[in-house]
């Protein structure tokens, strides 16, 4: 198994942040790369303000607080962010733009260096197959918010080697997480299982069967902790869309997963969102 100590996160969006501020809170050195430093900076702040809000709630000691923040540093360098053990990459759930990521990461990582992609729905062979280290690749799928939700997906590809999926399985039980081991099919489980949850949200919306904020509360006196609406307004309308187009191709144009016009709506009017303020619902600063 490979002693992982340092950790390059590939991309400061949600997610990239959460899991980057996740495993500077297990102890590992963490690089954040994005191309834009202004994205970097944002990121930066909103860990370092979640961070000290987990102390304020008492999750977090003062002093794991202080060494996660020193832990972390930023870069617009893809060549420093590969000098790592362990490099998840968090960009948007685009297969040429990862295959890209990883197609030059290959040049400038260590031998040694694992690749995990945090990818929804892509398959990991796929992705895999863009490097010379299929053996040394695996999905990382973390759930928003990544610094809270306890399962992560440990997607093993068709070449991932033991030694691979066994570090991949420390790094995660190091974050105090919960890994569940999936095979490279589309969507893996939980985006699998949860494909109808929002499909036939958005089926009932669009017949105008109830309004978004019944459904949500309607679903929510099940025990769900959040409506169908409400989850995609944290996921992001964008994130949603991708992976449910995602899904749809690469089962071959299944009715069951097909995307539903008011996705498209809401992604191309930019209601994405509490990211951007509004989405089904409004939310202030
Ligand atoms: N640091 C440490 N802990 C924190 C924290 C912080 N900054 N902020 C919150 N927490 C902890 C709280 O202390 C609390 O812990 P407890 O349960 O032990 O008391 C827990 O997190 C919940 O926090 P809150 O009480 O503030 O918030 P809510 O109770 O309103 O829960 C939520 C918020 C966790 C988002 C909850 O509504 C939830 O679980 N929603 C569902 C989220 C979900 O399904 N995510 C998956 C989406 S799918 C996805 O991401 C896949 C992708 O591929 C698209």
């Amino acid at each position: 198994m490979l002693e992982i100590g340092k950790v390059a996160v590939i991309g400061a969006g949600t997610m990239g942040a959460g899991i980057a501020q996740a495993s500077a809170l297990a102890g590992y050195r963490v690089v954040l790369y994005d191309i834009s430093e202004d994205v970097l900076h944002k990121a930066l702040t909103g860990i370092q303000a979640s961070i000290d809000q987990g102390v304020v709630r008492g999750k977090i000691a003062a002093e794991a607080a202080e060494a996660a923040k020193t832990a972390l540093t930023l870069t617009t360098s893809l060549a420093e962010a590969a000098q790592v053990d362990l490099v998840i990459e968090a960009a948007p759930e685009i297969i040429d733009l990862k295959r890209q990521i990883f197609g030059e990461l290959e040049s400038q990582a260590p031998a040694h260096t694992i690749f995990a992609s945090n990818t929804s729905s892509l398959s990991i062979n796929v992705l895999a197959a863009a490097t010379q280290r299929q053996d040394r690749f695996v999905g990382l799928h973390f759930f928003n918010p990544a610094h809270v939700m306890k399962l992560v997906e440990v997607i093993r590809g068709d070449f991932t080697s033991q030694t691979t999926l066994a570090s991949a399985l420390a790094y995660v039980g190091q974050l105090g997480k919960t890994a569940v081991l999936c095979q490279d099919t589309p969507a893996f489980i939980v985006n699998r299982v949860a494909r109808p949850f929002y499909g036939e949200a958005f089926r009932l919306l669009g017949e105008n069967a109830a309004d978004h904020a019944t459904i949500d509360k309607l679903l929510k006196s099940l025990g769900f902790r959040m409506g169908p609406f409400e989850l995609i307004d944290l996921i992001g309308c964008d994130v949603n869309f991708a992976v449910t187009q995602s899904v749809y191709e690469a089962t071959f144009h299944d009715p069951k997963y097909r995307p539903h016009p008011i996705q498209q709506r809401m992604v191309e009017s930019g209601r994405l969102g509490r990211k951007t303020g509004r989405g089904f619902y409004e939310y202030k600063e």
